[in-house]
């Protein structure tokens, strides 16, 4: 069997590493590549080429960058059935799910294009101070040069759209490291970005470990903006090393969902579980605890069984799979450590909790104390806990009851109690009546506490991704 030997591209062109490293499928892992590992030379190459890049993409109208993203958007939809079926084969994320993340890719990249010509600064008015009389004074927004993209393996077209996108639509240059697990979508990226007329050096893709291309990414002073997702504990030991960087970290969460005892349950259930289990629960914003109204706790659990039973696993690349691999079997293994905790500490298994045909089983946990890793850790894995509150006051404590807050929902038809909710609940975005999973493109996207600093969704993304000047005139 001939297996595709990727390589990096670096400066518009592929360059062939000096190491590489096999690609399975986190499925039935086949081989399905051999992917660079770039080593630290062959990073600081990259680095350089977008440093020598920024001088062209400074230069670069916005009508141009703009249409440049267009073109991006026209290409990835032209190609969409081989981008789907290639991060369902990388990442063993279902067909359905992966169809639905390249449409979102898209009209991600659109998003970009429009922005692109929105970027504005605004004048001053100096004359509030006497000192200022007698003066003009405008902003202007600049590109702040080299941005570092570390993305992670759940979204692999597009999270690495939302960094990509802002940064070009700003005239950034980058570089960008995907994660280790889904590379392909990203040299698919390079391609399409260079058919659609970028110039060379604006993308530059260097894959390999993060500890080594990560690193000297994060350390090398040419790069002025980061934006990473991933974990708490490489966001931090990112931002420690930055130095003086702009630095965005979406860090995840363990999310929550509060039903009030009026919630039409028949109606929302389908999603509720899409929620919990999509792309196999490895989603920041996937739903990871249930806080239900005592009242209907019982009738809430025996219809979220139900609809998680008719869930199909099998293979990603199959049309009518639900639920497929998790990322790596190591993940696999700590989710059941994780779930043999919580019934250790009194939960029950109202369904899943074991491995069929080599896949973790969705898995619903009941009355889960607290304190154990699958209430309090982000789970990342087909598991939800569902326990009952004896009011929403407690569901909303329960949820702030978390290192993270990234997203929460609540599902009430109580006006007042989801005027409490969207106040009190500590997260970055609250969703009324519907999942904690909800999310468009443009709209802010990021979290508080341990979730991360700064926000996605392009109009805020930019914001850290452009340099503020002033312009004073003397009449
Ligand atoms: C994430 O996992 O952070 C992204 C979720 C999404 O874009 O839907």
């Amino acid at each position: 069997m001939i297996v595709d030997k990727k390589h990096l591209y670096i400066n518009g062109e592929w360059v062939t590493a000096q190491s590489y490293t096999p690609l399975y499928s986190p499925y039935n892992r086949s081989l399905i590549a051999e992917v660079a590992e770039a080593n630290e030379e062959e990073t600081k190459q990259a680095i350089a080429a977008a440093y020598e890049a920024r001088a062209t993409m400074r230069a670069m109208p916005a009508h141009q960058r703009a249409s440049i993203l267009e073109n991006l958007a026209r290409l990835l939809e032209q190609r969409s059935e081989e981008a789907a079926q290639l991060i369902a084969l990388e990442g063993a994320k279902p067909l359905q799910a992966a169809r639905t993340e390249i449409g979102r890719t898209v009209e991600t990249y659109k998003f970009a294009a429009e922005e692109a010509k929105r970027i504005h600064g605004e004048t001053i008015p100096l004359d509030a101070s006497v000192s200022g009389e007698g003066r003009i004074a405008y902003t202007v927004k600049e590109p702040v040069g080299v941005v570092g993209a570390i993305t992670p393996f759940n979204f692999p077209m597009n999270l690495v759209a939302h960094k990509v996108g802002p940064a070009l639509a700003a005239g950034n240059t980058v570089v960008l490291k995907p994660a280790e697990q889904t590379p392909l979508s990203s040299f698919l990226l390079a391609e399409l970005l260079q058919e659609a007329g970028l110039p060379a050096g604006a993308l530059n893709v260097v894959t390999g470990d993060g500890k080594v291309v990560g690193d000297v990414i994060v350390t090398d002073e040419r790069v002025k903006a980061l934006s990473f997702t991933g974990s708490p504990a490489v966001g931090i030991s990112i931002r420690s090393k930055a130095g003086l960087k702009k630095v965005t970290l979406e860090l995840g969460s363990n999310s929550g969902l509060i039903i009030d005892r009026d919630t039409d349950i028949p109606a929302m259930i389908q999603r509720a579980v899409s929620g919990a289990f999509g792309n196999q629960g490895q989603v920041c914003i996937s739903i990871q605890r249930i806080y239900v109204h005592q009242d209907i706790f019982d009738d809430f659990v025996d219809q979220f069984v139900q609809a998680t039973r008719q869930l199909k696993l099998g293979d990603p690349m199959n049309e009518d799979t639900d639920v497929s691999a998790m990322i790596a079997p190591k993940e696999q293994t700590r989710a059941i450590e994780w779930i043999e905790e919580a019934v250790s500490q009194g939960a029950e298994i109202a369904y899943g909790g074991t491995i069929e045909e080599d896949l973790l089983l969705p898995t619903v946990l009941l009355r889960v104390n607290p304190e154990v890793r699958v209430a309090c850790q982000e789970v990342f894995a087909p598991i939800v806990m569902i326990n009952p509150v004896a009011d929403m006051e407690e569901g909303i404590r329960e949820v702030n009851r978390s290192n993270y807050g990234l997203q929460a929902g609540i599902y009430t038809q109580q006006l007042s109690t989801a005027f409490q909710a969207a106040e009190k609940l500590e997260v970055g975005g609250v969703i009324v009546n519907d999942i904690p999973s909800f999310r468009v493109d443009h709209m802010p996207y990021g979290g508080v506490k341990q979730s991360g600093i700064g926000r996605e969704g392009i109009k805020y993304a930019l914001e850290e991704m452009l340099e503020t000047k002033l312009v004073v005139f003397k009449k």
